[in-house]
């Protein structure tokens, strides 16, 4: 599916859905625990948007009845959702979209047996994308981000964060941002930029990463800040990238030039995740491995947990992060695709959701909830986006199923039909 037509914000009115999950709720924070099953599901539902804003959420015939409504009908673009599901638009809150080519060497020496590590250390990996990076004009990423981007919407995602990560000098990284910010103006979603510089030491300061990290430090920070190029700052903690050490420092870095912080953590190793917390990130990605003591402080921390079970299908892994222990316990959930060449190639949150719930043992509900409002509150944007409330942006994606179960059973389809973006409507038909 592509995208036949983006327009602007339009007055939208979604009629006779069959499922409308709201995600309505009254909690000052993240989901957990139960909390996560609440979808909040109106049906025969409707909702109307003006202006790329939530206007009403309810039932069908009570919008149709609606004075405003009936006097403004012919200026309004109706669409009639039934037998469909409509949910908030997915928030993918782990992408590294700024990246040329596929990495399809390291594909077939993983098939044939391979680690990701020994990857790595043979030259292939992060690193093998960083020469093409380099090279690439702006443009060209311009190009490659954009169309990630539409695919994303393609398959029910109105809000992305985007990393940079595979230039890794200070002239790709903020040439990468530069990109993400230029694909996103031409994008009527919503995307977060994150700087990512800190994704693994290139080889020019191999033995040095003190160098590398100095660097990130004054240099990439704080240019990515002054020009606004990112919200976040994030770091890829484990063996072989960062340390603790060197991820508090360009924490502190971050912090000081006034952006927010996130970090993949345990996805090889873990690493004590308490030194961090007093940071406040807003999210600590993949956590394959964490103690029992992380995962209760976690549970009193608003820092979600942010699994990414592409990674570990595509990396063919046995284990996945254990979803059901974290939910149990208490800590705020966020599920992401994490698109990138390396580990997990895929745009579809369906997918992860999928994944999740046949891997790691979540519901579909809990899924859902981690696709949309605990990804919303893994961006610090829950106050507009994760739910269909009036107030909120007007995101929204319409699958075409009668139960919303069916979005993570169908997997490897694309049933999203329409996908609204701010009040834009991306459809194929
Ligand atoms: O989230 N772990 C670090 N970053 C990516 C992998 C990136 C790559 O291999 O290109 C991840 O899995
Ligand atoms: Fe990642």
């Amino acid at each position: 599916m592509t995208l036949g037509k983006l327009q602007r914000p339009q007055t939208l009115l979604l009629v006779n859905i069959a499922q409308l999950l709201t995600l309505r709720s009254n909690a000052a924070g993240p989901r957990r625990g139960k909390e996560l099953q609440q979808l909040g599901i109106v049906e025969q539902g409707s909702v109307l948007c003006v202006g790329g804003k939530i206007v009403s959420v309810g039932p069908t015939k009570d919008a149709l009845r609606d004075p405003w409504i009936r006097k403004n009908r012919r200026n309004i673009v109706e669409i009639d959702c039934a037998g469909k599901v409509v949910l908030p638009g997915f928030v993918d809150s782990h992408t590294h979209p700024a990246f040329v080519g596929p990495r399809l060497v390291d594909f077939e020496k993983r098939i044939e047996g391979a680690s990701y590590q020994q990857i790595a250390a043979a030259g292939g990996g992060i690193r093998s994308s960083l020469e093409e990076v380099r090279q690439a004009t702006k443009s060209e990423l311009i190009a490659k981000i954009l169309n990630a981007l539409r695919d994303m919407a393609a398959h029910g995602s109105t809000t992305v964060e985007a990393k940079s990560g595979y230039g890794l000098t200070v002239e790709s990284e903020m040439r990468s941002l530069e990109a993400i910010r230029e694909a996103a103006d031409l994008w009527p979603g919503t995307v977060v930029p994150t700087l990512l510089g800190a994704h693994v030491v290139p080889k020019e300061f191999e033995g040095c990463s003190q160098k590398y990290v100095e660097t990130v430090c004054s240099e990439m920070v704080p240019r990515a800040a002054r020009r606004k190029l990112a919200q976040f700052v994030d770091v890829f903690c484990d063996k072989g990238a960062f340390t603790p050490r060197e991820t508090e420092q360009i924490f502190e870095a971050a912090r000081t030039h006034g952006l927010s912080l996130r970090a993949h953590m345990g996805q090889l190793s873990e690493t004590a995740l308490g030194p961090f917390l007093r940071l406040h990130p807003a999210s600590f990605d993949h956590l394959d491995h964490v103690s029992d003591a992380d995962v209760s402080q976690l549970a009193q921390h608003e820092t979600v947990a942010t699994l990414v079970p592409g990674a570990n299908y595509f990396l063919g892994l046995k284990e996945y992060p254990n979803a059901r222990r974290l939910i149990d316990a208490g800590v705020a959930v966020a599920l992401a695709t994490d698109y990138n060449p390396g580990t997990s190639p895929t745009v579809s949150m369906a997918m992860a959701m999928s994944l999740a719930c046949t891997q790691m043992k979540m519901s579909p509900a809990e899924a859902i909830s981690a696709a949309t409002i605990n990804g919303a509150w893994a961006l610090r944007l829950a106050e507009r986006k994760g739910s269909i409330e009036p107030g909120k942006d007007a995101d929204s994606a319409v699958f075409a199923v009668k139960d919303y179960r069916e979005i993570p059973y169908w997997f490897g389809a694309n049933l999203c039909a329409i996908t609204v973006l701010n009040g834009a409507i991306a459809s194929s038909n």
